[in-house]
């Protein structure tokens, strides 16, 4: 990789923000499928490919599923602070009504529950695709409480409909679609969080 190209990732790394806000607007089938291929090409624990994405390109089935990853929420659970201001979360913000915040189109990452390394596994898939994304100029944010969101009857239904296999839980999300109002700045990193040694 020349330095251009570093360079030029690194200012993509910081240009990715998480967003809470979306327009109606539909992303392209294409972009879609290109996000879900550098999912498919994460990093995975000893090589085994054990996840599945699940893209829902569908607004309206999204904004349901939203609801069911909202329901499962437990507000006792937080540990304090707030998420974003420019962007606010379901944290942030207790009368948003879904926790993917409108976006029209949300992927899945099913991994194998009793692997040991599915979360990690998942989480890199995510963050090839939020890149991904961010390259195409698609807007996304990363969630999670993927368990809790198919645990009702209906959730169930769905997997079957999928082909989800027997075994396999619902480890994050990836939301996607056009940022509504302004796109937010780079973060200001806190200090002290790296260290080069000799
Ligand atoms: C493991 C993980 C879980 C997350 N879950 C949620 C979530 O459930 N809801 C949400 O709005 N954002 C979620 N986020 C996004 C973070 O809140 C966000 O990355 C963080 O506030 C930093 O902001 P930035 O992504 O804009 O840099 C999650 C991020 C990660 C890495």
């Amino acid at each position: 990789m020349d330095n251009t190209l570093m360079n030029n990732l690194l200012s993509l790394i910081k240009h990715r923000r998480s967003i809470r806000r979306y327009t109606s607007q539909q992303i392209p089938r294409e972009a879609l499928a290109q996000i879900i291929e550098a999912g498919l090409h994460a990093p995975n624990a000893g090589g085994g490919q054990r996840s599945m994405i699940v893209g829902i390109h569908n607004a309206e089935l999204a904004e349901q599923i939203g609801k069911m990853n909202l329901a499962g929420f437990n507000r006792a659970n937080l540990a304090g602070g707030h998420v974003s201001k420019e962007q606010p979360s379901i944290i942030d913000n207790p009368s948003l009504k879904s926790g993917f915040y409108g976006a029209p189109t949300v992927c899945a990452i099913f991994c194998q529950e009793r692997f040991l390394y599915s979360i990690p596994d998942a989480f890199c898939i995510a963050e090839n695709m939020v890149l991904m994304a961010t390259s195409l100029g698609i807007a996304s944010c990363i969630v999670a409480r993927g368990e809790d969101t198919f645990r009702s009857e209906y959730g169930k239904t769905l997997l079957e409909q999928w082909n989800v296999p027997e075994g396999f839980v619902c480890r994050a999300f990836v939301l996607l679609g056009y940022v509504d109002g302004e796109y937010p700045s780079a973060k200001t990193i806190r200090e002290g969080r790296s260290v080069i040694v000799k």
